[in-house]
């Protein structure tokens, strides 16, 4: 899976050690998930193209590389995805976000979607996908075909845990984006939950539970 990138570096190790105990509350789960958005985002925007630009330093007028941040939009898929947004935000502060609302049917798992927002001109971004779980794969393929229907076409996918099956599947059914996941666990049980996971990503973040 040529476009797919796992997370090696020991500080999102760490951090999802902590994400996974069972006693990790809400106030710092939601810190963990954002930490390690930001973490992520880091590695993921190594490719970001840069320009460079005229800059007076007390010393002289030199150029000097910059980021056209303007041209990205970051895309939660809800409700998980949210607790994502503000880590990648942090390093790229003037992005545009999206939102996409995609729940899992609980007795088919099956994704149904119930929201779309994207930012003006998505053709000219380079939209950013947030969603902690990939697991069967369903959401994250909907959310990319969302995206793409509305005329994205540079598309990242950023995810905390995945799932082996849902991570080749997104691979398989969308080439042509890049995926980064924080770590690649076993397997799914019956329920389509991630072992071992960290339980419910959604209701973990929003104390729904
Ligand atoms: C969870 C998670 C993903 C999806 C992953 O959301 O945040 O969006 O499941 O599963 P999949 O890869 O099998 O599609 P959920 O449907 O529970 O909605 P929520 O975030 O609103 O709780
Ligand atoms: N959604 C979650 O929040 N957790 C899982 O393990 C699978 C889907």
């Amino acid at each position: 899976m040529h476009n797919v990138h796992i997370m090696e570096h020991p500080l999102i190790k760490h951090k999802i050690t902590l994400l996974r105990d069972e006693n990790t509350g809400t106030s710092e789960f939601r810190h963990l998930v954002e930490e390690i958005a930001m973490l992520e985002a880091y590695e993921a925007f190594r490719d970001l193209p840069l320009t460079d630009v005229e800059v007076k330093t007390p010393i002289e007028t030199c150029m000097s590389p910059m980021i056209d941040g303007k041209k990205m939009a970051i895309i939660p898929i809800l409700r998980a995805g949210i607790g994502m947004v503000n880590g990648v935000h942090a390093l790229v502060p003037s992005a545009k976000v999206g939102h996409i609302g995609i729940c899992r049917d609980p007795e088919t798992h099956e994704p149904q979607e119930y929201f779309c927002k994207l930012p003006e001109q998505i053709d000219q971004r380079l939209s950013v996908i947030l969603d902690p779980m990939l697991a069967t794969g369903g959401s994250a393929v909907d959310a990319v075909n969302c995206v793409k229907k509305a005329g994205g076409k540079q598309i990242k996918f950023m995810c905390i845990i995945a799932a082996p099956n849902g991570l080749k599947r997104l691979s398989e059914e969308h080439p042509d984006i890049e995926i980064y996941a924080g770590n690649v666990d076993r397997e799914l049980n019956q329920d389509c939950y991630i072992c071992p996971g960290l339980g419910d990503a959604g209701d973990r973040i929003f104390g729904t539970k």
